[in-house]
């Protein structure tokens, strides 16, 4: 399957946000992804629907919106959601998953479960009809600047072959966490499709954002 960049815009140069848009716009990235976070599901607080707007504002990108949320059920409409997003939940938010993934797609979304490094991948076992994308978190979901936890890179490329054997060859894996120029070659090796880029590449001290991006798609191509 064709890989696919996400920049993590938590991660972004927020005092020159138009000249970042315009480099990814460049840099042809798939998705722009927006970590939503409330405090409970995860101990910290980031982006919101403002911000949201204002990037709607000045991008035709499409959004990725990761809910790092308790009950994301009860609060898609915060978030101006548009037919061409990714939606994405956490198995560990909500009793009533398949749900909110029927939901998401009523709204013309494209439903994504993300799994946490402890979840396993038989937990998606009964709504995989329900589910377009999957998200392996590869650290800890939270904060920007973690290390990759090793053991993740093995559950790629588990839920790979377990995707194959269900029929579900059309359902494209998503990784986000420390996905560095490294990583993302070892991400990519064990069956990553859709990379979510924040501090650990494309937004990485050591090199210019459009540079870090060519790198970056060089690698995972
Ligand atoms: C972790 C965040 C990641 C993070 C990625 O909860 O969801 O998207 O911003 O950035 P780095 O590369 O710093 O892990
Ligand atoms: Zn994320």
């Amino acid at each position: 399957m064709k890989s696919m960049i996400s920049p993590s815009m938590m991660c972004v140069d927020f005092a020159h946000l138009q000249d970042s848009i315009n480099l990814l716009t460049k840099l042809n990235v798939e998705y722009l992804h927006f970590d939503i976070m409330d405090g409970e599901f995860v101990p910290n607080y980031t982006l919101g629907p403002d911000f949201m707007k204002a990037v709607r504002d000045i991008s035709c990108i499409p959004f990725d919106i990761h809910l790092m949320i308790q009950r994301p059920e009860d609060k898609l409409s915060y978030f101006d959601v548009r037919p061409g997003d990714l939606v994405c939940v956490h198995q560990e938010s909500t009793v009533h998953l398949q749900r909110v993934l029927q939901r998401i797609r009523d709204m013309g979304a494209k439903s994504v479960v993300a799994l946490n490094p402890a979840t396993p991948i038989s937990s998606l076992e009964e709504v995989l009809d329900d589910i377009d994308v999957i998200l392996i978190m590869t650290v800890n979901p939270g904060f920007a600047g973690q290390k990759l936890i090793p053991a993740t890179i093995g559950k790629i490329k588990h839920l790979r072959e377990y995707l194959d054997t269900h029929g579900c060859q059309h359902i494209p894996i998503e990784v986000d966490g420390n996905v560095s120029f490294e990583n993302a070659g070892l991400m990519r090796s064990a069956g990553a499709d859709i990379f979510v880029a924040g501090t650990s590449s494309l937004f990485s001290k050591d090199s210019d954002l459009y540079t870090a991006g060519q790198k970056l798609r060089t690698i995972i191509a």
